[in-house]
């Protein structure tokens, strides 16, 4: 499974890029106000930090609007992916920059049938939101197993980004699954370095050296 941090956070990034594993980076407009900083030079900023797939959101919400600011997002650079809202507006808008090879990430997913439409129309990804969806009490991996099996089924090329994760229990459940790729807060994936046995086999093993010394 790719990893990509999800965050508009450059120092974030900046941080996690020395662990070699981070595959791309997946950010929506509410990272991006946090950041305080214009969405382009974000991006831009990203993009010269981690080599792989860097989503960028349009704001627009019709179609004509949504194709005119992906074009200008993806100027900026090849990695750029146009993440595109699940709605009408955004498939329409998502056959349209398939159709100029632009990369596209169909986001705010909630349902299988969502997906499917997003991959019919050329979609590169699709971000199924599992967290949000526990949070009302629906089951999240079960969608991710969901799309799997609609995408399996009619080999579909679309790449499943289990997004919205909120911990690592949620990590390996997606990944057992088989998504692409996990889109992962920052602290999430440090969380993920960590066992108390690792820490404590650790400091043993330390302290006997030290006392044999
Ligand atoms: O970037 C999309 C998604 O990962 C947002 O997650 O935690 O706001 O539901 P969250």
């Amino acid at each position: 499974m790719e990893i990509f941090l999800d965050t508009g956070d450059v120092e974030e990034i900046k941080q996690a890029a020395r662990w070699g594993f981070i595959d791309g980076v997946t950010t929506n407009p509410s990272l991006i106000a946090k950041s305080g900083r214009p969405q382009t030079e974000v991006i831009c900023d990203i993009v010269n930090i981690i080599d792989g797939p860097i989503s960028a959101e349009v704001i627009a919400t019709d179609a004509e609007g949504m194709v005119r600011e992906g074009r200008e997002l993806a100027k900026i650079h090849p990695n750029v992916v146009i993440k595109l809202p699940m709605t009408e507006e955004g498939i329409v808008a998502c056959k349209e920059l398939s159709q100029d090879e632009i990369k596209t990430n169909v986001t705010l997913v909630f349902s299988s049938n969502q997906a499917l439409l997003a991959a019919k129309n050329g979609a590169t990804y699709v971000s199924p939101f599992m967290g949000r969806l526990d949070d009302i009490g629906h089951d999240g991996i079960a969608l991710i197993e969901e799309i799997r099996t609609i995408f399996d089924n009619y080999a579909f090329q679309t790449q499943i980004i289990a997004a919205s994760l909120r911990h690592s229990i949620h990590v390996r459940d997606v990944a057992m699954v088989g998504a692409d790729v996990g889109t992962i807060p920052f602290k999430v994936v440090k969380g993920m370095f960590n066992h108390p046995m690792t820490k404590n086999g650790l400091d043993q093993f330390l302290k006997d050296h030290a006392n044999s010394n």
